[in-house]
């Protein structure tokens, strides 16, 4: 693989031990997958964050990294924790969990990582524009970028995003390359889709069925960007979809629709997106319902403060999503809401990242199709997939009593 005689010096430990470490898993994946040349990225994104995902091998890692005083080269954002990060006493976290999470979050701090915890970097100061390349972690987030904004990223591992962010450099393969971003699948949608769990049901059938490929969609109108993050999601999580295309929304779409119009085809009909909702619940009776996956955008949070409008709900209701969108919810009134209705807001973590396994809850309710599949693997709980409205009046259910 070429490189320039910056990066060989940077190879050879002539910019330090620690940045001479990231170059050399930098182009080793290089060489592995056949790139023939580095290129600059201009943000990373960083997964491994939660001390239940990292451990204490992990921990060890990152305190190396910071004794030997490396800083990354571009902005770098982190993937929820394993709690939040303030308020962690209120959701059952335990002393121990919450020390070895500060000091992970504390580690990356001092090697310059902006350590806002969140998998929707880019509704909160991460934004890529159309075409550059960054190296990034989050599934949902990977897929966001590269098909929502046409950005461009592989599906980064926790420690080649990190690598990436530390030498501002990433092997030029994959989906960094033009030709490897064309449609291999076309999906016709014949459902109508309304809600985010309609749209994550979609992307679960999808994920499933063509696993790596990229799908072309037809048939998709009016979603929003909620929609879009819903649908990313569960195709990366019940799949390994990091690209997709939908006629008329995505940006990449036009160059490609007369081929896509040729390509092997697969139907998602009605009667798909009912038994996609069968196929991620497994029982009814929930006693957490869990909603911000990925995490929750100002409009999903206003939307449940004004549904639930100040009634009482009777279960555990909680909201996850990133400290800055919290802070936009608290200066529009909309925590307060919640609140009030006993519904709570967690930052910096997720359901499916924090040690959810160790609390009491039996089957936990959600609209996202990435947690219905991944909750009962990650947290060993039964799972309830419906529509926010559907699991509103679950919380409901009762109310006076
Ligand atoms: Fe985000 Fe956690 Fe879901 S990282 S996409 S909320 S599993």
């Amino acid at each position: 693989m070429y490189l320039t005689k910056e990066e060989e010096r940077m190879l050879k430990g002539e910019e330090g031990y620690g940045i001479a470490k990231a170059m050399k898993l930098i182009v080793k994946l290089g060489e592995i997958y056949g790139a023939e040349r580095l290129i600059k990225i201009s943000s990373s994104q960083a997964a491994g964050v939660s001390y239940k995902s990292i451990g204490d091998e992990g921990l060890e890692f990152l305190r190396g990294l910071a004794e030997e005083g490396i800083k990354v080269k571009v902005p770098t954002f982190l993937n929820p924790a394993g709690m939040d990060i303030e308020n962690w006493r209120n959701f059952g976290i335990s002393e121990k969990f919450a020390k070895k999470q500060k000091e992970i979050i504390e580690l990356f701090k001092k090697i310059g990582v902006t350590t806002v915890c969140s998998c929707v970097p880019y509704l909160i100061g991460n934004l890529p524009r159309y075409g550059e390349h960054i190296a990034w972690s989050e599934s949902s987030a990977i897929s966001f970028a590269n098909s929502v904004i046409g950005a461009r990223t592989n599906r980064e591992g926790a420690l080649s995003a990190l690598a990436a962010a530390i030498t501002g450099l990433t092997p030029n393969y994959g989906l960094h390359l033009e030709e490897n971003r064309k449609p291999r699948i076309l999906v016709k949608v014949k459902a109508k889709l309304k809600t985010n769990s309609d749209f994550g049901a979609l992307g679960y059938f999808v994920g499933k069925t063509i696993k790596n490929e990229i799908p072309y969609f037809l048939g998709i109108e009016n979603c929003s960007v909620d929609n879009l993050k819903s649908l990313g999601a569960a195709m990366a999580a019940s799949g390994a979809v990091a690209l997709y295309h939908i006629e008329n929304t995505t940006p990449e779409a036009e160059k490609y629709l007369e081929i896509a119009r040729d390509l092997e085809t697969i139907e998602f009909s009605e009667e798909d997106l009912k038994r996609c909702y069968g196929e991620l619940s497994d029982f009814a009776e929930p006693d957490l319902i869990a909603i911000g996956c990925p995490h929750a955008s100002l409009f999903e949070i206003e939307y449940i403060a004004k549904k639930l409008n100040g009634r009482k709900i009777n279960k555990e209701f909680w909201i996850y999503t990133s400290k800055p969108i919290k802070m936009l919810a608290d200066m529009m009134g909309y925590t307060k809401m919640l609140e009030k209705s006993g519904a709570k807001i967690l930052c910096d973590t997720c359901m499916v990242v924090s040690p959810l396994e160790e609390l009491d809850f039996k089957c936990i309710a959600t609209n996202s199709g990435k947690a219905a599949k991944y909750l009962p693997g990650f947290c060993k709980k039964k799972v309830f997939f419906s529509d926010i409205d559907s699991l509103i009046n679950k919380a409901l259910e009762n109310e006076g009593n």
